[in-house]
């Protein structure tokens, strides 16, 4: 019999739901996540523009703007982060959770040379002084690729390349060790070419420091290839989630699938046609207009009266063993859906 008990995860996190005020009322944003993440993971979150995606990094992160404010749970090392006071939570950002946003600039201060940018953290959290924060820069700006960072440590954000800057932000999310980096979109506002070397970066980086990822994504095909486990969100829920590899062999909310076939295709899908890109059909509902059921119900082909007027409850999906241990929809019609398209088709 195995006595061990199994590591405590990094990151627990229980029925978190972000509230907004907004013009036209308060409404909920996000709207009850529940997820788990170990050391070493990396959890992916996929979905429509609008879903809630940035707004659950930040509600993680605590820097949710003024207008928004996190409840549940939120437990990093078993220490519960929501209602922790914005000093509190201070000390964690750049201390224990990193974060990497979608465009560099925006965490880039323009008239502060790159050297002295990427030093500040370790000034700040780790109390280095001036010359050793600056060596210390060096090595991560050398770890994250700058070439001839030695040179560059006094060089400003607008004479790198937007790649470049990307891994600038990488190296001052990694300034303090974080035990947890979260990567909002850390590749859409760069060129295709450079958005691989930037993946690799995140993941060589997540493997050599031990540290838990969350990738954040509209693109499932970034998803598929560096995480362990997804959640595919819409509307402020998260309608499947599950091991990726379990999610992909079954795409069992019909809102997955529909991304999935949404996908932009570069061949076309028979010989002869021309490459189409499917969509989804109608747009994600406005928060304010929520159905009171499913939250996909209006966008969906296979609803049913209860689709409209009751939340779905999270279905368990143990059809592949071990593989799909975890795997859930929030779906009453999975028994309608047809086969799952085999990925690559
Ligand atoms: N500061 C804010 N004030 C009011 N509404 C907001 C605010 N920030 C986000 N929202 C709304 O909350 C919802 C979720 O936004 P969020 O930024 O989390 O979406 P997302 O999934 O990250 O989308 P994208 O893929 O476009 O980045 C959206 O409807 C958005 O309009
Ligand atoms: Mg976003």
């Amino acid at each position: 019999m195995n006595t061990q008990s199994p590591p405590t995860p990094l990151l627990q996190v229980a029925d978190l739901r972000v509230h907004l005020h907004t013009h036209q009322g308060a409404v909920d944003a996000v709207r009850g996540i529940d997820f788990t993440l170990h050391r070493g993971e990396t959890l992916g979150l996929v979905g429509e523009s609008g879903c809630g995606k940035s707004l659950t990094a930040l509600a993680l992160m605590g820097l949710l703007p003024d207008a928004a404010q996190a409840s549940g749970s939120i437990l990093l090392d078993g220490q519960e982060l929501v209602g922790l006071d914005d000093r509190a939570l201070c000390r964690l950002r750049g201390n224990r959770i990193g974060m990497v946003f979608q465009e560099p600039m925006t965490a880039l201060n323009p008239v502060h040379r790159i050297g002295d940018q990427v030093a500040e953290p370790l000034r700040l959290h780790r109390g280095l002084g001036r010359a050793a924060a600056r060596r210390e820069a060096l090595a991560l700006l050398e770890r994250v690729g700058i070439a001839d960072a030695a040179r560059r440590l006094d060089a400003y954000p607008h004479q790198f390349s937007g790649g470049q800057r990307q891994r600038i932000t990488i190296a001052m999310a990694l300034a303090c060790g974080p035990d947890l980096l979260i990567a909002d979109e850390p590749t859409t506002a760069l060129d295709v070419t450079v958005q691989q070397q930037i993946l690799d970066l995140i993941s060589d980086l997540v493997a050599e420091r031990g540290m838990a990822l969350i990738l954040i994504s509209h693109d499932l095909g970034v998803i598929s290839q560096n995480a362990d486990h997804m959640l595919v969100m819409y509307g402020g829920s998260v309608v499947e989630s599950g091991p990726t590899e379990a999610v992909f062999a079954t795409m069992a909310h019909p809102y997955t699938r529909g991304l999935f076939a949404a996908r932009p295709q570069l061949v076309p899908r028979r010989p002869g046609e021309r490459p189409r890109l499917a969509t989804i059909p109608g747009t994600v509902p406005e928060l304010a207009h929520l159905p009171a059921g499913c939250p996909f119900a209006g966008r969906c082909g296979f609803t049913m009266d209860a689709c409209h007027t009751t939340p779905p409850p999270p279905v368990p999906l143990g059809a592949l063993g071990a593989l799909g241990a975890g795997h859930m929809a929030r779906c009453i019609r999975l028994d309608a859906m047809p086969a799952a398209p085999e990925v690559g088709a």
